[in-house]
């Protein structure tokens, strides 16, 4: 029997409807909401091209249920900034050219940024272990390093 969800996200409230509360987020996140950005790679866990944050921290939308969400803020790439109002990390991805394909970016720009909230001058190490697990096929991996240390020099 399907039941209503609300969920917390970039800010807004949203109630849908779930038929199955193992559903992944990232399922009522794209198909529900219509936020497109979380990209679904291997649905597995293991790709982070799904990421959204869960009250600041890193989270793969692909394999936590929508009923494990509670009441947790969610944000995803809309949220993080947009056109009018980029968030620095954004502004530095563009800058630097990191975007190849572009399939895989929506998680290396929320864990970039989750990077910067809780340490606003990483280094190029701490860069380069916070997307550690991340999956690229085009090779942007030095880029977005790259992308990150020039974010933190306008922190
Ligand atoms: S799609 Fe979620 S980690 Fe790959
Ligand atoms: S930019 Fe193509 S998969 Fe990363």
């Amino acid at each position: 029997m399907s039941q209503k969800m609300t969920f917390n996200v970039n800010g807004h409230r949203h109630t849908i409807l779930i038929d199955d509360p193992d559903m992944p987020l990232l399922y009522a996140l794209r198909d529900d909401l219509g936020l497109d950005n979380p990209r679904f790679g291997c649905g597995l866990g293991q790709c982070g091209a799904c990421t959204v944050h869960i009250d600041g921290v890193p989270t793969r939308s692909c394999s936590l249920p929508v009923s494990a969400v509670g009441k947790g803020r969610i944000t995803t790439l809309h949220g993080l900034g947009d056109r009018k109002k980029p968030h620095p990390l954004q502004t530095a991805w563009i800058e630097e050219q990191v975007n190849q394909c572009g399939y895989c970016i929506n998680g290396w720009l929320m864990e970039g940024a989750a990077l910067l909230a809780r340490n606003p001058k990483p280094t190029e190490e701490e860069a380069r272990a916070a997307f550690g697990d991340l999956i690229c096929r085009c090779g942007t991996h030095n880029a977005a390093v790259r992308a990150v240390l020039r974010a933190s020099k306008q922190a």
